[in-house]
């Protein structure tokens, strides 16, 4: 709901946005400035006197230091005004939201207020940029308008009370006669009165992204941003503002994201008021967009939430923002299905025979689906060659793609493809026809990333190229999925044919564009996207691609960070989450088949790993997994998903719950074994307390292997830890990790106290090592 109020003293509008349990409240100045009254929880005005907002806004002094903005007026300050925006050169010094050259030459902008529209649905963005939508629930739209002589600026803000979202963007046009240079155009901006916050980031970098980072928020500003092109794996756009001493479930917790691919930037500033500015939009640094009269810019869509029930209760407000007004298309809501990915497995060594083998192995398993990763066209053989060209490598399979699929499909599975057609390597045919489409400075040896160059999509005879290419194999091919690649960052930008300053957006533009016209026709296609893992999730991307490669790292230890950081921002329904071999390609970690699988369940499982050098036990164990997996996938993939504040540092819980808000599976996980073992409490939150349940640990195994000699203290026989009869009968079986069953009602199940843990002497109590894990199965009795 928007309500449009007038303020008592001057018939002045009142802007209150509220549903769900938020509010978002501004009022336009005697000045016409938008002056930030309140975002949080939810505000009921009352009648008169009560009806006044007066109580939300933060006190000036009648006569205060600093530049005045009205000669005359001594306590008109806009540097101690809350702001809903602001520009440059009248007395604000925080941070800005807009910098642009104006008619006159200058940078000095004064927006004021123009007047209002409320819309009863969202407004879609003209300059192909993908935003929020709608999706059958009710949502509203303040349109407000601001001016400064030609200059206009149009801000929106969307309110989703099922998701206590508040979107906001801007378009800034140009109506006098000149053109305009803007250095900074912001899609939002908001002034929060402090109130000791801590700032949360999710940082990283390639197999290590979105590790949460918290720290203290003081006096300056902090910036999180990329500039390398891509939302990147450095610096996840979303950021975070948690009241100090929040937890997963308690605390007042402001979400900030935004609907974008490219270079971001958000400030976070805590002014010398105590103000806290938070603006976010397209990175500034290396952008300058000519805006010739007439002419207009649309910023990308900000995301906003708010709770005051944690992190999970933040998490919980933008799952379900993502899951109904993010992604969209006909897999929105559809289980997704399990695959297996021969890229860990093989890398680029693999042919028609071997592929086959794998899937056929794949399908008994109980696979859905057989995705043929990097590798299959051109002079494909390393990461050298071959990039940009789309004619299939008859070395390796001699019977086409359409001879693959024909027998994966046979064999009951769905056939998907990597691409990867941002990107050409120097020694193709692509680049030999076409070395202008690359993204280089003319007289300047290009800088590379793994041995390729970026294409301009700037241009449009390239995106027609790519187009015409992917989509020519998308219907020739019965291909059910495609993981779309892009493995480098920008270096030396410049094209021939777009502004430098605007080569980035444009390029983000033009990326979409092509997504669009490739994936728009074909609903039936999964996509998923992928950035060497995850350095291109973002809120952009999933308009397009409902899932995205988390990360190329697949060590569960590492993916607890990585999972566990990204599911603040995003549902478990947008993560690929892979079970690999033993040790990991990435950490060189060894790890137990149960917790590499234990991990992947909360995401949207996969095996990459060649199935054909699995132990016959190995297999036994991974059917069961994909049983189980299926058996729960609509909960897993979309349930509620909680992270749990762990009793001790070397342990990481995570549950999923149904609608209702009840746990059904819980996972918890040992990052590091202790000598001695304390109670270990496993915490179980949303039971009816009167109710009784039955809490079973799913039946899981440990390798006879990874026990090594002590493997003589758990069987009947003396086995050396080396010999090869411990190999030969680690083909055939496992050791049954200890049965466990708890029965309580909700109440007294709220901490469980588990089972004991091996500490040396008792070998019948729960085997759980370093890495140790298992999945608890919650049922109603
Ligand atoms: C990237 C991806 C991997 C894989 C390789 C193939 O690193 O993230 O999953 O597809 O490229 O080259």
């Amino acid at each position: 709901m928007i309500d449009v109020l007038r303020s008592a003293s001057d018939e002045s509008p009142v802007f209150h946005l509220r549903g769900g349990r938020l509010s978002y409240l501004f009022r336009v100045t005697k000045y016409s400035h938008l002056e930030h009254l309140h975002f949080g929880a939810r505000v009921e005005l009352g009648e008169e006197p009560f009806g006044s907002v007066a109580a939300l806004a933060v006190k000036r002094p009648a006569n205060g230091e600093g530049v005045k903005y009205h000669p005359d007026d001594t306590g008109y300050n806009l540097d101690r005004l809350p702001l809903e925006y602001s520009g440059l050169g009248k007395g604000d010094y925080r941070v800005p939201a807009l910098e642009t050259t104006m008619p006159d030459g200058s940078f000095v902008t004064d927006l004021r207020y123009a007047g209002h529209t409320v819309h009863d649905q969202t407004v879609p963005c003209l300059d192909g940029l993908p935003a929020s939508v709608a999706a059958d629930r009710p949502c509203q739209t303040l349109q407000v308008d601001l001016a400064d002589g030609d200059l206009a600026l149009t801000l929106y803000y969307t309110i989703f009370p099922d998701s206590n979202v508040v979107t906001r963007r801007a378009v800034l046009t140009n109506r006098s006669g000149v053109a305009l240079r803007a250095r900074r155009v912001m899609s939002q901006l908001i002034d929060l009165p402090d109130r000791g916050f801590d700032l949360v980031t999710f940082d990283g970098a390639w197999i290590a992204e979105a590790h949460k980072h918290v720290r203290p928020l003081a006096p300056g500003i902090y910036v999180n941003s990329s500039i390398t092109g891509f939302s990147s794996n450095r610096h996840n756009p979303g950021v975070l503002l948690a009241r100090r001493g929040c937890g997963e479930d308690r605390g007042e917790v402001y979400g900030f994201n935004l609907v974008y691919s490219g270079n971001h930037y958000t400030a976070v500033e805590l002014s010398q008021r105590d103000l806290v500015r938070v603006t976010s939009g397209i990175n500034p640094i290396g952008f300058e967009w000519t805006l010739e009269p007439g002419a207009r810019f649309e910023t990308p869509e900000a995301v906003l939430s708010w709770s005051d029930e944690g992190y999970n209760g933040l998490s919980a407000n933008l799952h379900e923002f993502v899951g109904r007004h993010i992604v969209r298309g006909q897999w929105r809501d559809a289980e997704r299905p399990v695959l297996v990915n021969n890229w860990e497995g093989t890398y680029f060594d693999f042919d028609h025979r071997r592929v086959v083998s794998m899937a056929r192995r794949a399908a008994g398993l109980g696979a859905e689906l057989f995705v043929l990763d990097d590798g299959w066209f051109g002079a494909r053989n390393d990461d050298h060659a071959g990039l940009g060209d789309y004619a299939v490598n008859r070395r390796k399979l001699p019977k086409g793609l359409e001879g693959l699929a024909a027998e994966i499909t046979g064999l009951g599975l769905k056939f998907g493809l990597w691409f990867e057609p941002e990107m050409v390597n120097r020694d193709s045919d692509l680049y030999r026809a076409h070395p202008e489409w690359a993204i280089a400075v003319p007289g300047r040896t290009p800088s590379e990333g793994r041995f390729q160059l970026i294409l301009d999509l700037t241009r449009p005879e390239v995106r027609d190229h790519i187009m015409t290419n992917v989509s020519a194999i998308l219907d020739a091919v019965p291909i059910s999925y495609v993981k779309w690649d892009a493995n480098r960052t920008f270096s030396d930008q410049f094209s021939a044919v777009t502004a430098a300053g605007e080569l980035h957006h444009r390029y983000v533009l033009g990326l979409y564009e092509v997504l669009r016209r490739i994936f728009e026709p074909r609903p039936h296609i999964l996509l998923e996207s992928c950035a060497s893992g995850g350095n291109r999730f973002d809120l952009g991307m999933l308009c397009f691609s409902p899932q995205i490669w988390a990360s190329d790292c697949t060590d569960p230890v590492e993916r607890l960070r990585i999972q566990g950081g990204l599911s603040h921002l995003y549902p478990q329904s947008t993560m690929g989450a892979h079970v690999t071999a033993s040790p990991s390609a990435q950490t060189l970690r060894h790890t137990p088949l149960s917790t590499r699988f234990n991990v992947a369940a909360f995401g949207l499982l996969g095996y990459e790993l060649d199935p054909t050098d699995l132990t016959r036990e190995e297999r036994r164990r991974i059917r069961e997994q994909i049983a189980f997996y299926k058996d729960h996938r609509r909960l897993l993939q979309f349930g509620r998903l909680r992270r749990h504040d762990p009793a001790r540092g070397d342990q990481v819980t995570w549950s999923v719950h149904e609608p209702g808000g009840e746990p059904r599976v819980i996972g918890h996980f040992q990052v590091g074994s202790r000598a001695a073992s304390a109670p270990e409490p496993l915490p179980i939150a949303g039971l009816d307390p009167h109710r009784g349940y039955r809490v079973r640990a799913l039946p899981q195994g440990t390798s006879l292997r990874s026990l090594g000699g002590l493997v003589s203290h758990a069987l009947p026989v003396k086995l050396s830890g080396h010999g090869v009869p411990l190999t030969v009968l680690d083909w055939f079986r496992s050791l049954d990790d200890r049965e466990q069953e708890y029965l309580g009602t909700g109440s007294a199940l709220a901490w469980l106290q588990l089972d004991p843990r091996f500490d040396g002497q008792d070998t019948t109590a729960r085997l759980v090592g370093d890495y140790g894990s298992a999945l608890y199965l919650v049922e109603p009795a």
